[in-house]
């Protein structure tokens, strides 16, 4: 896969990516480590289905979506993908619960079900007590558990993750890297032989 990064101007091409190959099959935890400017944002962005490459393909769960269109791209990330990213993205007017509901009103699916997950995987992060407060309220390892169970709601088969950790300390860091690690490890789908 490659993939080229324009400036404004037009007239600058950055070779972002240069001859990526990556396989990821089910329940693997993959970190891409790199330093600053080697490409491992644009590469999620990528995997995540927010940009196309410039050349190569992108499988997903067996499914070509390089050749998708935007409305095609935009249905795969709703349901199949959950990012989580470096600074939780939470929006500050809504309540952790709401945080988790957002995509479920925007697509008009908020119903007993959607808030009983929403509850239910609060809960199992660790912030069920907290599910009517707003984002100032928490810390910004709890900010990245919301973030976290945000991503699992629409039980994605992939969560991209850009540096979820680099506004925690170490402790919370690790926090937060061990529950990814384990939700991935409790959603492994079993195989069907
Ligand atoms: N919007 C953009 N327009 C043009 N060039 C960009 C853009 N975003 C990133 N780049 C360039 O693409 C290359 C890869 O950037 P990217 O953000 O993917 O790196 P990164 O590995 O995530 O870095 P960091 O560790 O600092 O987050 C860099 O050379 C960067 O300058
Ligand atoms: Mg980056």
């Amino acid at each position: 896969m490659l993939f080229y990064r324009f400036n404004w101007e037009g007239d600058n091409k950055v070779i972002a990516l240069d001859d990526i190959s990556l396989n990821v099959r089910a329940g693997e935890f993959v970190a891409i480590v790199g330093p600053s400017g080697s490409g491992k944002s644009t590469f999620l962005s990528i995997a995540g289905a927010l940009l196309s490459p410039s050349k190569g393909r992108l499988r997903l769960n067996g499914e070509d979506i390089t050749t998708l269109s935007p409305k095609e791209l935009t249905r795969v990330r709703l349901e199949k993908i959950g990012f989580v990213f470096q600074s939780s993205n939470l929006v500050p007017y809504l309540s952790v619960r709401d945080q988790l509901l957002l995509l479920s009103e925007l697509i008009g699916k908020r119903d007993k079900t959607t808030v009983k997950k929403a509850d239910e995987l609060l809960s199992h992060l660790g912030l069920g007590h907290r599910a009517g407060h707003f984002p100032e309220a928490l810390s910004g390892g709890e900010r990245q558990r919301v973030a976290i169970a945000r991503s699992l709601m629409n039980d994605p088969e992939i969560i991209l993750a850009d540096e979820p950790t680099a506004s925690l300390d170490s402790k919370r860091g690790r926090d937060v890297v061990e529950m990814l690690a384990n939700e991935v490890k409790s959603r492994i789908k079993q195989p069907s032989w």
